[in-house]
């Protein structure tokens, strides 16, 4: 065999081997929850379009680490690419975003997703950047409702002496300590623990989290109070959407906008679902509650919250149609 005929040979042989290892940039996703829920639907979705838009030259990779704070501050440093987060612990990065984690801010979930797509919560992204990082879209979390395993919840008044998990997030803090509980403010990755041990006596999350983690394992009693919204976002870093060039910036943007789209769908049928699955998962579920009351109970929180947070935005949100 001549020489220029075995080196065609060894190319062709090389080239598969070397080829895709050399041309493909890995992008990897962060996000806090089992593969199978709304964040690993939402991140899926965005994988699949990202990789099919590209023609392969990215491979997105999906990780869970369920500690939001450090998956942000990976994001930052840039260690990994991107984190679907709630926005628990976002304020102490972005503090503005601490105005959408008032109680009782939204009136529902068309508000709450109207206000997010809308300019107010596209400046909100923008802020992200004066923070080293890139706030790419908004997901969902849910309204965030309460469990125990002490006694049923039904007026505000149950909720005195409770030892409450919530997120790193003083907004929440604020309100449950105002309601006469013991806020204990702890990431998701130490709470299935702390339940166990009885650190604490309850926590506070939207359906899908509760069902997707089986909490209902750690926890007897739900009550629907839909006390808080709960947004997600889609965090990434800031060094990697300018490494890329416009158009694949471009079809990146799309394809978060398919996975913000898959993430909410996934979150709408998970709502519907998910109060019976809990029930038949042996929770007892108090549905009627007066969410006036606990508003009232709530009004010195509202107060500080007027004056520590942005008043106008908190208004300008309320009267969102
Ligand atoms: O409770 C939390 O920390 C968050 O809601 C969770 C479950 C990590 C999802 O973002």
């Amino acid at each position: 065999m001549t020489l220029s005929r075995r080196l065609a040979l060894a190319a062709a042989f090389l080239a598969p081997l070397a080829g895709p290892a050399l041309a493909q940039t890995q992008i990897t996703i962060q996000h806090p929850l089992p593969l199978n829920s709304h964040y690993g639907a939402g991140a899926t979705a965005l994988k699949e379009a990202f990789e099919r838009a590209s023609g392969g030259r990215y491979n997105v990779v999906i990780q869970r680490n369920d500690n939001e704070r450090e998956a942000i501050e990976s994001a930052q440093i840039g260690t990994i690419e991107c984190v679907v987060t709630s926005t628990g612990p976002v304020g102490n990065f972005v503090p503005e975003t601490r105005n959408l984690d008032v109680p009782f801010l939204f009136r529902d979930t068309a508000h709450a997703r109207g206000v997010l797509d809308s300019e107010i919560g596209q400046q909100m992204l923008g802020r992200f950047s004066a923070r080293g990082l890139a706030g790419v879209v908004w997901m969902e979390n849910g309204f965030r409702h309460l469990t125990n395993s002490r006694r049923e919840v039904n007026t505000p008044a149950d909720i005195r002496g409770l030892k409450v998990r919530t997120m790193e997030n003083q907004v929440h803090m604020r309100a449950f300590s105002t309601l006469g509980a013991l806020p204990t403010p702890m990431a998701f990755s130490e709470l299935v623990p702390a339940l166990q041990q009885g650190t604490v006596d309850g926590q506070e999350n939207p359906i899908p989290v509760i069902v997707a983690n089986n909490l209902n394992q750690v926890q007897r009693y739900l009550t629907l109070t839909g006390h808080v919204y709960s947004p997600a976002i889609l965090i990434c870093n800031p060094g990697m959407l300018a490494r890329m060039s416009a158009a694949d910036r471009a079809a990146f943007m799309e394809a978060a906008k398919a996975g913000a789209a898959a993430n909410r769908a996934r979150v709408t049928s998970d709502e519907q679902s998910g109060v019976d699955e809990l029930r038949r998962r042996g929770m007892t579920v108090v549905t009627q509650v007066d969410a006036a009351a606990f508003q009232t109970a709530l009004a010195a929180a509202f107060t500080e919250y007027e004056r520590t947070l942005d008043g106008a935005l908190l208004r300008r949100i309320r009267e969102w149609r």
